[in-house]
């Protein structure tokens, strides 16, 4: 039984495969012509926590291969965890109706301490500041599409880097790839968690923090930015104080190589000025719809199709 739990998890290979089954699925969708290579199947989804692309885009890849759909948005309201079920018992009345379990949950750890438990596999959509395996691997496809490569890049990731699953769950994937280099931009009190920087000490992967954007733009082949997490802050106060420090704004963009891109997991609020949107770097629209066609790939890889 594959779990998909988090990015540290796979090897190479595994990356490829998804990658090139991804493309597949892509040029399946865009030709009309999809194989339903699902059809047997039910996929729960189950999210904790507030989703638009993560939990729309794995419910129309399981729909797009002819999978049925049971889904319990908000469910911290609206399933029985309300009343005081606790997650376990959660995940065994579902696997008990469904094929693969989609989850999400505010809670780092979460999902990797049910899948224990579980008979059926369980994909992490995001489990509090921790990880976020499906978006890191749609990431990846992203770079690959409009890049044509996974090496010998400039990575920047900027914003809050502290609390960003994506951004923790996309750099050991770049890792595995030669001459990459990462940046992380952001405010003092956003920066890298000690115990990532430590990983990245540790696994020799070459990396420079800076608080200055503009210092690194004319440097970049990816500028990744972040949202600030406003959900991992103790005390609004400390959110209002840090959410709009760090900006991407319209008149950075003359500093950005030509073929740099832009890319984010979205939602974006303030981080990004409206009109960089317009310019043709900006990936992040292009990128959600990546995942769709990655979250295909990752079902058929999950039930080893
Ligand atoms: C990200 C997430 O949930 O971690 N969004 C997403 O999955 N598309 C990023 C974010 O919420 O800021």
């Amino acid at each position: 039984m594959k779990h998909i739990l988090s990015s540290l998890q796979f090897k190479k290979e595994d990356l490829e495969k998804i990658l090139k089954r991804a493309s597949v699925m892509e040029g399946q969708c865009k030709s009309g012509k999809i194989k339903k290579l699902l059809e047997d199947k039910i996929i729960a989804c189950i999210f904790f926590e507030p989703s638009t692309r993560t939990r729309l885009s794995f419910e129309a890849a399981a729909l797009k291969l002819g999978a049925k759909v049971i889904s319990a948005e908000n469910a911290m309201e609206s399933s029985s965890a309300f009343k005081g079920e606790n997650i376990g018992d959660t995940t065994r009345i579902l696997c008990s109706y469904a094929d693969v379990v989609v989850i999400r949950h505010p809670q780092a750890g979460v999902v990797e301490a049910v899948a224990k438990i579980s008979t059926k596999p369980m994909i992490n959509a995001g489990d509090g500041a921790n990880q976020h395996p499906s978006q890191a691997l749609l990431d990846l496809y992203t770079i690959k599409k409009e890049h044509g490569r996974l090496s010998n890049l400039q990575i920047a990731f900027g914003g809050d880097l502290l609390n960003s699953r994506t951004m923790r769950s996309l750099v050991p994937l770049l890792a595995f790839y030669l001459k990459n280099k990462f940046y992380f931009v952001s405010p003092k009190e956003l920066a890298i968690s000690r115990e990532f920087r430590n990983y990245l000490t540790k696994n020799k992967i070459s990396f420079e923090e800076t608080s200055n954007l503009e210092k690194i733009l004319s440097k970049v082949d990816v500028l990744y930015m972040t949202r600030v997490q406003k959900e991992r802050f103790a005390s609004s106060r400390t959110y209002e104080k840090v959410k709009d420090l760090f900006i991407l704004k319209n008149a950075h963009l003359k500093f950005l190589k030509k073929n740099a891109i832009i890319m984010h997991a979205l939602p974006k609020v303030n981080e990004i000025e409206a009109d960089v949107d317009l310019d043709s770097r900006a990936t992040y629209f292009r990128q959600a719809q990546n995942g769709l066609y990655v979250r295909m790939a990752l079902f058929l890889y999950v039930f080893g199709l």
